[in-house]
């Protein structure tokens, strides 16, 4: 098979494993954000009970991928930025979010380039999701 083209059609839920991998990525996400120091903060604005985070994340991120919409054929229609407005999300806590996540893809069984376009395109969502002034030095 040639190179799958990430973000055309369904190409890159296919890749990640379908509905299975990205329950894997999602399940392994939040083990990560679970055992780290440096995310604690952002673990503390979680319930303790994860399963129903690690529900909506996984099917989220099926119809992110350009699979099945998951997500609202459970739960509705959602606006990400907006489900986060009553989150304190800063820098820090994106920058924590983005490290879960990296250590999570090193762990599945992904060609490299599809880890890196799935980061790229996390990092550039989740700065739609900043609720807290960024202070820029200078
Ligand atoms: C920038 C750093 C981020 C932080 C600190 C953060 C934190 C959170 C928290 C605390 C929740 C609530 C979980 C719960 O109550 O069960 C949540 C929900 C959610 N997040 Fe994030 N998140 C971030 C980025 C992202 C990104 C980049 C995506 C998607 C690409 C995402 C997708 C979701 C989804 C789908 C939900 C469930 C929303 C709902 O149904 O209410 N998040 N997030």
């Amino acid at each position: 098979m040639t190179q799958a083209e990430y973000g055309k059609e369904d190409q890159t839920f296919q890749a990640a494993g379908g509905i299975d991998g990205i329950q894997q990525l999602v399940e392994d996400f939040y083990a990560v954000m679970s055992n780290k120091e440096s995310a604690a903060v952002i673990r503390h604005m979680h319930p303790d009970d994860l399963t129903a985070s690690i529900d909506k994340l996984a099917r989220f991120l099926c119809g992110w991928m350009g699979g099945p919409k998951r997500y609202s054929e459970k739960y509705g229609g959602i606006a990400i930025p907006p489900a986060h407005s009553h989150l304190p999300v800063g820098e820090s806590e994106k920058q924590a979010w983005l490290d879960c996540m990296r250590e999570a893809l090193d762990k599945q069984d992904y060609p490299d380039e599809l880890k890196e376009y799935l980061i790229e395109q996390l990092t550039a969502v989740s700065y739609t999701h900043l609720t807290l002034p960024t202070i820029y030095s200078v």
